[in-house]
């Protein structure tokens, strides 16, 4: 009998501004068995929003999401789990609520998303970004706060 054995992987989650369900949505991390590796939450400026999606530079909704995703704190994570990548995605569910709401009732964004713009979380899309993201997000800029005991946001 062969069993293989996967090691744990890392992604990028990333609650948006003005998720109004920010508890709601730690808690199901970590009912779904994913570790919090790294927390903190930061107010992207418009470049490092432009640098994190460079990848839908041409994408007519860009601009749009850079505003968005600048408009308040975002709370970055780093989540830990064999196939954390292609996990967290599943427990975000597709990236259009009403989607999500016929396909994936149970996911993140079926239950928390207003609309394909503001749509409660995002996550990397494979472990090269992931690896990519996690380092530019928590590599060189601003402190690492542990779970819990995050400190009242500086604005
Ligand atoms: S793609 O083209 O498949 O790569 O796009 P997708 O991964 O579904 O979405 C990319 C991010 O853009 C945000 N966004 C929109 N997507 C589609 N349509 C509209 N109108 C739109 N507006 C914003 C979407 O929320 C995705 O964000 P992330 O943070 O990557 O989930």
């Amino acid at each position: 009998e062969i069993s293989f054995f996967f090691p744990p992987e890392d992604t990028l989650a990333v609650i948006k501004p003005d998720t109004q369900h920010k508890e709601e949505i730690l808690e199901e991390i970590q009912a779904q068995g994913f570790t919090i590796s790294q927390l903190k939450d930061t107010i992207l400026s418009r470049e490092m929003a432009e640098e994190f999606y460079k990848e839908h530079r041409e994408k007519p909704f860009f601009s749009q999401l850079v505003d968005y995703m600048c408009r308040g704190p975002c709370t970055m994570l780093v989540l830990t789990k064999e196939n954390a990548v292609q996990e967290w995605r599943a427990a975000m569910g597709p990236t259009d609520p009403d989607q999500a709401r016929l396909t994936a009732p149970e996911s993140l964004r079926a239950r928390f998303a207003k609309d394909v713009l503001e749509n409660a979380v995002h996550g990397s899309s494979n472990t090269e970004h992931a690896d990519q993201k996690i380092k530019f997000i928590f590599g060189d800029i601003g402190e690492i706060i542990p779970d819990t005991a995050s400190p009242p946001l500086e604005t």
